[in-house]
């Protein structure tokens, strides 16, 4: 498999400037009038849905997982048009505030159908772009390392296994990793701070999620919190497995 090694520098031209999760993350809203589909334990999100699970800092040293590019699809109450959903993986930006570290892909569906756009990110929270095409049905392994949490030296994935395209990429952050949040997230993206028209994207499995610790030791995602988004109703269902995470759009 062919890949190119990209440096941060060089990919300058293709970034925009993307708030943290963490800024989003919304208080879990007032009991739902119907009580029927959210546990009074779960935590909501308005823009992002997913696992979250929780080390010591400097206890993680790499999330991966695997990805099929899901058939995205324009919620069927909403009028024609282009829907985004962000799939990505990473360390820290959770209960680490002033960190991050996430590679994955947005996933577009329009009248020229579905292409994912892949794309890695470390703080202050600019995205660089890579090269696909990325496609549905398509199996892309995400992965980031933490090689060094002080000098926010890190190594990132992303390997579409079905068509050979990809990147290895060795990149630093500009803040050290507190290497304390591993995360498998669906989100609705968003632009100039607002969010853009989420897409129906069924079902989104995060298989064979793994993290490593520092010590060498490999986990999976169990008991991770799990965070569902919260658009007006609860829109998805997150199911943590001993090595998968599953996030359904409802
Ligand atoms: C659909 O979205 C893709 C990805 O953003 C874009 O390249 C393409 O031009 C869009 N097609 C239409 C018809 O808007
Ligand atoms: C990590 O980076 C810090 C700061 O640059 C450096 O002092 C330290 O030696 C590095 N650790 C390892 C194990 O390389
Ligand atoms: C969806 O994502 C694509 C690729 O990132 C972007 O070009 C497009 O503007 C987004 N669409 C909407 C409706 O925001």
């Amino acid at each position: 498999m062919l890949f190119s090694t990209l440096a941060i520098a060089s990919l300058a031209a293709s970034v925009f400037a993307l708030p943290s999760s963490q800024e989003h993350f919304a208080a879990a809203p007032a009991a739902h009038s119907d009580g029927t589909d959210i546990t009074t334990y779960a935590q909501y999100s308005a823009n992002w849905a997913g696992a979250a699970l929780r080390g010591h800092a400097g206890t993680i040293k790499e999330v991966t997982a695997t990805i099929k590019i899901p058939t995205i699809h324009r919620p069927v109450d909403q009028p024609d048009g282009e829907y985004n959903a962000s799939i990505w993986l990473g360390v820290d930006g959770d209960t680490c505030s002033s960190a991050s570290a996430r590679i994955g892909l947005d996933v577009t569906v329009n009248a020229s159908g579905v292409i994912g756009q892949g794309w890695y990110s470390s703080n202050p929270g600019r995205r660089s772009y890579l090269t696909g095409p990325f496609n549905a049905g398509d199996s892309v392994k995400l992965r980031v390392t933490v090689n060094n949490a002080t000098s926010g030296s890190l190594s990132m994935l992303l390997s579409d296994e079905t068509n050979g395209k990809g990147a290895s990429i060795g990149l630093s952050s500009s803040v050290p990793l507190c290497a304390q949040d591993a995360l498998w997230v669906v989100e609705d993206p968003e632009r100039n701070g607002a969010l853009e028209p989420l897409a129906d994207f069924t079902s989104v499995l995060f298989d064979t999620a793994t993290v490593t610790l520092t010590t060498g030791e490999k986990i999976g995602p169990q008991g991770a919190r799990a965070i569902e988004m919260y658009q007006g109703r609860a829109i998805t269902y997150v199911d943590v497995q001993p090595s998968s995470v599953r996030i359904t759009y409802l």
